[in-house]
């Protein structure tokens, strides 16, 4: 079975429409065929400013998620990336292989620190790519299921992989981005130019607010000029974001939606897919509300996810020790 490992940060708390879609998603279909492991990225979490009692609930509602979404952690291992050390570790390997420019060049890097002053951006959130470099690498990977926005970093990894290999000797797999093109980006509800982002709430739709707010968000989506429904990325971004939105959620295909809403205007569109999400989401909240009810029992669940995952990562951190000659311990 090829391996997958994907990550999502618990800095929000609920995900958005974006990270299910984009993201999520694909790890519950993949998880059937593939050998899985996902993990809620903590370390990579506090590159930015955290409370720490928020940090820690945040972790344990990002996993609720993830169960309610549909991981089956008998099938993946599912964990909290501090509880396995060897991410840190290997972290700092790859720092020593990736030149200052390169990492100065990652796009992600330069858009959140671009909003803050240079004493207010931390160094790591300059190594964060580098970091899930890791995070892919130690799993010996083979695909990594992420969104469009993922794809620098995903290069990133798999020139450091061949590089670690090239100066080393073949220690890991080169990793592949898993990118499903119609869902790879889903676009702000009031700027269908942005991505849908936790930095923008307005335009965001989140898996665990009050779904009535988020049917009237949807209603208010900013549309394009005419009426006409139709699925036209350039001249209708708006109409088109909420025709992907639909098709991903109902499994219709778009020509069919757009047959169906032929004649009618975007208001009907609008208020149907409100309705489609509340019932795709009602579920879900309230399994992730079961979850959360019962933290002991979630928590267990993790542990048994990460010491999984300790068994692989340990093997791969032991091996790239050993061929970048780091003394064996006795
Ligand atoms: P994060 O937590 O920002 O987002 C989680 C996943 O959601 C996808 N995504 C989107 N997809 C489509 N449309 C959108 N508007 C949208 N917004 C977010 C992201 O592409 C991502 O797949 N760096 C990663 C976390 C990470 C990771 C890893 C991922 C850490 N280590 C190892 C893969 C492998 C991140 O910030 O994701």
């Amino acid at each position: 079975r090829p391996r997958v490992l994907s990550g999502i940060q618990p800095t929000a708390g609920s995900f958005h429409l974006g990270n299910y879609l984009g993201a999520v998603r694909q790890w519950v279909a993949l998880q059937e065929s593939h050998d899985a492991f996902y993990c809620v990225v903590d370390l990579h979490a506090i590159t930015v400013e955290q409370d720490p009692k928020t940090l820690r609930q945040n972790s344990r509602v990002s996993a609720a998620q993830l169960l309610a979404l549909g991981i089956d952690p008998e099938r993946s291992a599912l964990f909290v990336q501090s509880h396995v050390p060897e991410h840190a570790q290997l972290g700092w390997v790859m720092q020593c292989l990736t030149g200052f420019g390169e990492a100065g060049r990652m796009t992600q890097f330069k858009d959140k620190s671009a909003r803050q002053t240079a004493d207010h951006v931390g160094v790591g959130l300059f190594t964060y790519p580098i970091l899930q470099a890791a995070d892919i690498l130690l799993y010996q990977t083979q695909f990594v299921p992420v969104g469009e926005d993922q794809r620098q970093h995903l290069e990133l990894t798999r020139d450091l992989a061949q590089r670690f290999n090239k100066r080393y000797g073949k220690t890991f797999r080169v990793p592949e981005a898993y990118i499903v093109k119609d869902t790879a980006k889903i676009y702000d509800l009031q700027d269908p130019a942005a991505k849908m982002s936790k930095s923008v709430p307005a335009g965001m739709v989140e898996l665990l607010e009050d779904p009535k707010r988020s049917a009237k968000k949807i209603r208010s989506a900013v549309t394009d000029a005419g009426r006409e429904v139709v699925f036209d990325v350039v001249e209708k971004p708006g109409v088109s974001n909420l025709l992907t939105i639909y098709s991903a959620l109902t499994g219709r295909a778009v020509p069919e939606l757009e047959a169906d809403y032929a004649g009618r205007g975007y208001g009907d569109l609008k208020k149907d897919l409100g309705e489609v999400f509340t019932e795709f989401v009602t579920p879900v909240q309230a399994r992730v509300a079961a979850y959360l009810d019962d933290p002991a029992e979630l928590d267990k669940v993790l542990a048994r996810g990460a010491e999984r995952a300790r068994e692989v990562a340990s093997v791969t951190l032991a091996r790239a020790y050993e061929r970048i000659g780091f003394l064996a311990p006795a």
